[in-house]
């Protein structure tokens, strides 16, 4: 196991597969004007896999896959069954838009993915097609029918946006009293290729909360995962959780157990700096596996203490203002 220089495991990474998405979503990406790397400059499968066998061998236990939308990329089911073969690895797991999923639900559940977190921010048609300005609601809700028949472990994450979709927290959360799915609602946070929305944030955490004590007195608190980033609550009669994450607030940095790898290869070690280390290059410029080691080692040892710290230690002519595609979430 490996800790961090503020005492915290590293066991967990996040990997972007692809910066390209199917979808538009409002608080992720403009509209258009996007433009998505070149192929080359994306990791190979291959190099993904060494880097995830290099970091295995370092403690990390878990990966979860993350994008763009991990799916658009050519091959990902053979990416997963190697990975699910590296030692070390113990869980796997995948954040999609649910869109391009549904043929291979069956064969995820099969290589043991522990979870499937599906990007769904409603569950409405036409409030979906304006927040991804893309009409594939269906789609999205065959996939989701599909891993509660498989019975897949499946977490929604919607997105709380101002004037967007607050009127569905409630539609949301009842989802988890019909289905035994947990539903986590997410602070917006300035990823989204342009900047902060707002001048200050109004659906903060707490409002949601307040929000979802409304409408049920009786909500309970429950324990929270060691390294969760959800609060999590449970509503008697509910077969789910819901949980809240406060990601624009951070409040959950003093546990955080996870990197980051987006799909050009960088290494941030946290998800508001503005990456940390060039793992392609150092790839491709033919270092061996233990200096490519060396090079995690001493970036784990450097680590922000929380992401206002990373935030502020980003140069000023790059403000927060990527897009969540590159970054994974
Ligand atoms: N703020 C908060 N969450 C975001 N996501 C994407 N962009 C943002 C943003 N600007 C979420 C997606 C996905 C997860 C990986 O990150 O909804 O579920
Ligand atoms: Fe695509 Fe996810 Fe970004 Fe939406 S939030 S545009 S689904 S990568």
């Amino acid at each position: 196991m490996i800790y961090d220089n503020h005492g915290r495991p590293i066991t967990y990474l996040r990997l972007a597969v692809t910066d390209r998405c199917n979808l538009r979503c409002f608080y992720c990406m403009p509209a258009e004007g996007i433009r998505y790397l070149p192929k080359r400059e994306l990791l190979t499968y291959e190099e993904m896999l060494q880097m995830v066998r290099l970091m295995a061998a370092m403690g990390v236990s878990k990966v979860r896959i993350t994008g763009g939308e991990p799916f658009v990329r050519k091959d990902l089911m053979y990416f997963l069954r190697q990975l699910s073969q590296i030692k070390g690895i113990e869980d796997i797991n995948i954040t999609t838009n649910g869109v391009l999923t549904t043929d291979y639900v069956a064969e995820l559940k099969q290589l043991g993915v522990r979870s499937v977190n599906l990007s769904l921010d409603t569950f409405d048609r036409e409030r979906f097609k304006e927040i991804t300005r893309r009409d594939e609601f269906e789609k999205v809700k065959a996939c989701f029918d599909l891993l509660i028949a498989h019975e897949v472990h499946t977490k929604i994450n919607a997105v709380v946006m101002e004037g967007k979709n607050t009127d569905d927290i409630i539609p949301l959360a009842e989802l988890t009293r019909d289905y035994p799915v947990d539903v986590r609602f997410i602070e917006e946070m300035p990823f989204n290729g342009e900047g902060s929305h707002y001048p200050v944030l109004v659906w903060t955490h707490r409002k949601i909360l307040e929000k979802l004590s409304g409408r049920y007195p009786d909500i309970q608190k429950v324990k929270d995962a060691a390294h969760s980033t959800s609060y999590n609550y449970h509503i008697p009669g509910h077969q789910g959780n819901v949980g809240i994450i406060a990601a624009f607030s951070r409040t959950f940095c003093g546990s955080c157990n996870r990197i980051r790898v987006t799909a050009q290869g960088t290494l941030k070690t946290c998800l508001y700096d503005e990456g940390v280390l060039d793992i392609r290059k150092l790839m491709r410029s033919g270092a061996s596996d233990h200096e490519i080691q060396d090079a995690l080692k001493k970036a784990f040892g450097n680590r922000a203490k929380d992401g206002f710290e990373a935030e502020k230690s980003r140069q000023a002519s790059h403000p927060a203002s990527e897009s969540m595609s590159t970054i994974g979430g």
